[in-house]
């Protein structure tokens, strides 16, 4: 075993792989440049250096000021020489993985200036300090946790050296390939913990901890990426030997700038603090009668001296709802806490919303605050762990749904871009304090992912933030060609076909058409259509015998379709115009209901139903063709995978449309076999 055999379970293995370099290279612009270069990438890949411009095959060309992104390149030709010219180290690394992408993928030199969509593109972990991981569903954390914790001895741990009472791994090696990963995406922000910061995560931002925050900063910064923390808003009360966390109280100011301060003497390059307050039971500003903006840029305050940010999430709800009350509604619930907060962020405060209103469900329309706020930091928030989206069981192509989010389009006509992803910079207080983040996916396992193809999600998702124009397709045929690069065509385009249609397939033997949460409560993997439908955080469908969906019209419903431009607003207000894939998210409609291609709503229940299901039954065939022609124990993994999802696929199905069956009395127009 060892590094390559750590390496090979890698997905996407061209670009990760330690051995992979091109030769020679040499790097223009004088010593201090090469010095520099030397350590930063020349070290990290494993890249030969040649003094000799003349026999190089590639050339570094560092030249400041020459782009307007500093993370920008541009690869030209010279001869028989490739020239990649950028700002900065990080704009040449970036433009080295695209060289070493196009290599691999044996295309031709793209010679166009290449900038990125949006300045920040974050993993948030959400690790937790035992090493466990919230919604992780890929073993350990590879930050925190001792080694004998490990699921797979074999995997990782080359570098360990851990005494009694150390939190951290220490995992150098599984570190450093994850960085560089992450870095040839384009990757540029991680933060490390739990947004739910709970025991010793609390206390990461002290010196006690800050050696071990350090060593793993130390790893990413060779990569481009700056290091966060999640806190936990109460510190100065459960850490401070404070006895409020008011922050407008002076002493808590003392008490942040404290800590900004000692950070920064460790790690200079810190990028900032990720907050999850006055949600979901975690302590805010709230309990003090203080906003979120008197909040956030209290923090936004002590850590301006250093350049970092605050990086504040907007899923803040308190719904409280009873099934009877129709009115009340959590969807409206980021946006009547934010709207009113518009122009009050500081210029180093960024508000992170979810991509929808309620919670990284299968199908939501926009989170209607994008295009709303017109003066606020914002990033668009996703998650790549698929909590709600099969738990790296099933197979499951997010970057489809991401993509069509980014983007979606506000019809807001006053906006040069009303694209969502566009809108971020064009709204921003500071264009430079906007992107994107997603809940990370990998863990201690040994594929880093618990189905391999869930990679494809990790690679996805970099390649989207670095341009949000890039299709999802188009992704997918990279992630392909370089994880599977000594498969045949025809093995290559079976793996396409599957991960390509995957995303819809789950959405479709799931909860129907955009109602969303049929899910197990808590635990978020498989049926249970009632599960959630009597709990007070407003998770319903309220399906009964004429129908389903939540009425959130401006007529008759929660009044939610209002919070949208008034273009987007009459088209949701009205079940014609209304986009089928979120019909039941924004209205309650009756099973006779006939959409536009002249089938009735409780028979396209039913159709998707077995369609999710019939696809998946193709995935297990299709599978089955490439044996012995990938890496065996990946065959065998997503085989284990795609036997579960098929049973679990099966479950959906049946448990779905029996209870619509039984709800409507309406059989099914072919007749196939619905319990009763
Ligand atoms: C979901 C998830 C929680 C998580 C929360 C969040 O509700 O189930 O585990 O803490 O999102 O985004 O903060």
């Amino acid at each position: 075993m060892g590094k390559a055999w750590l390496n090979n379970r890698l997905i996407h293995k061209a670009m990760a792989n330690d051995s992979f370099a091109f030769s020679p290279a040499t790097v223009a612009g004088g010593d201090a440049v090469r010095l520099q270069l030397e350590s930063d990438i020349v070290n990290w890949l494993k890249l030969p250096l040649e003094l000799d411009p003349e026999k190089a095959t590639v050339v570094l060309q560092k030249q400041a000021g020459k782009f307007d992104s500093d993370e920008a390149f541009q690869l030209s030709q010279k001869g028989s020489q490739v020239v990649i010219t950028a700002n900065t180290t990080n704009g040449l690394m970036y433009g080295f993985y695209e060289l070493l992408r196009e290599k691999v993928m044996g295309t031709k030199l793209n010679t166009d200036l290449q900038s990125p969509s949006q300045p920040l593109r974050m993993i948030d972990h959400w690790d937790q300090t035992d090493g466990s991981i919230e919604r992780g569903y890929a073993g350990a954390s590879i930050f925190f946790g001792k080694p004998d914790k490990l699921d797979n001895p074999d995997v990782g741990n080359f570098d360990v050296k851990h005494i009694d009472g150390d939190i951290f791994r220490h995992d150098r090696t599984r570190m450093i390939t994850y960085a560089r990963m992450l870095a040839s995406v384009g990757i540029n922000a991680v933060s490390l913990n739990n947004v739910n910061v709970r025991e010793q995560g609390i206390e990461l931002i002290t010196p006690k901890y800050l050696d071990g925050v350090d060593e793993i900063a130390t790893i990413f910064r060779g990569f481009g990426i700056k290091t966060y923390l999640a806190i936990n808003w109460a510190a100065p009360k459960l850490i401070g030997g404070l006895d409020t966390s008011d922050p407008v109280d002076p002493k808590v100011q003392e008490f942040w700038a404290k800590v900004c301060k000692n950070i920064y003497s460790v790690i200079p390059d810190f990028g900032g603090f990720l907050v999850k307050a006055d949600s979901e039971g975690e302590p805010g500003p709230y309990q003090y009668g203080r906003d979120h903006a008197q909040g956030a840029n209290m923090l936004g305050q002590a850590i301006k001296p250093y350049g970092g940010l605050v990086i504040w999430r907007a899923f803040v709800y308190n719904a409280h709802q009873d099934w009877r009350d129709r009115k009340t509604d959590r969807a409206k619930a980021a946006y009547n806490n934010f709207a009113p907060l518009d122009g009050h962020f500081a210029d180093n405060v960024i508000l992170q919303m979810k991509f929808g209103p309620i919670d990284f469900q299968t199908a939501e329309p926009l989170q209607p605050l994008f295009g709303k706020l017109r003066n606020t930091n914002q990033m668009m928030e996703f998650e790549i762990s698929a909590e709600y989206l099969g738990h790296q069981i099933d197979v499951n192509y997010a970057v489809k749904q991401w993509y069509k989010m980014l983007n979606y389009d506000t019809k807001y006509d006053d906006l040069k871009d009303p694209h969502a992803g566009a809108v971020l910079k064009e709204t921003a207080v500071n264009p430079a304090h906007t992107g994107m983040a997603a809940v990370g996916n990998v863990g201690m396992s040994e594929h880093w992912t618990n189905n391999p193809l869930a990679q494809a999600n990790l690679y996805g998702y970099g390649r989207l933030c670095w341009n949000n124009q890039e299709t999802p397709e188009d992704i997918l045929h990279e992630w392909v060609a370089l994880t599977f690069t000594e498969s045949d065509n025809k093995t290559q385009s079976t793996i396409y076909k599957i991960v390509d249609t995957s995303n819809e397939t789950y959405r479709d033997y799931c909860a129907p058409l955009g109602v969303g949460f049929m899910v197990v409560p808590h635990y978020h993997y498989g049926p249970s259509v009632n599960g959630y439908e009597y709990d007070r955080w407003g998770t319903y469908h309220f399906a009964d015998r004429n129908g389903v969906g939540v009425d959130r019209t401006m007529a008759t419903g929660s009044g939610f379709i209002g919070m949208y431009s008034d273009k987007l607003s009459s088209e949701y207000e009205n079940l014609d115009t209304t986009p089928e894939s979120v019909v039941l998210f924004l209205h309650h409609v009756p099973y006779d209901h006939v959409f536009a291609n002249g089938k009735t709503l409780i028979q396209t229940i039913y159709d998707l139903h077995f369609q999710g299901y019939a696809n998946v039954e193709q995935y297990v065939k299709d599978w089955a063709t490439v044996s012995g022609k990938i890496d065996d124990r990946v065959f065998e993994s997503v085989s284990d995978c795609l036997k579960q999802q098929l049973a679990d696929a099966l479950e959906w199905r049946d448990q779905v449309n029996t209870y619509f069956y039984r709800m409507s009395g309406v059989p099914d127009d072919q007749g196939r076999l619905i319990y009763e």
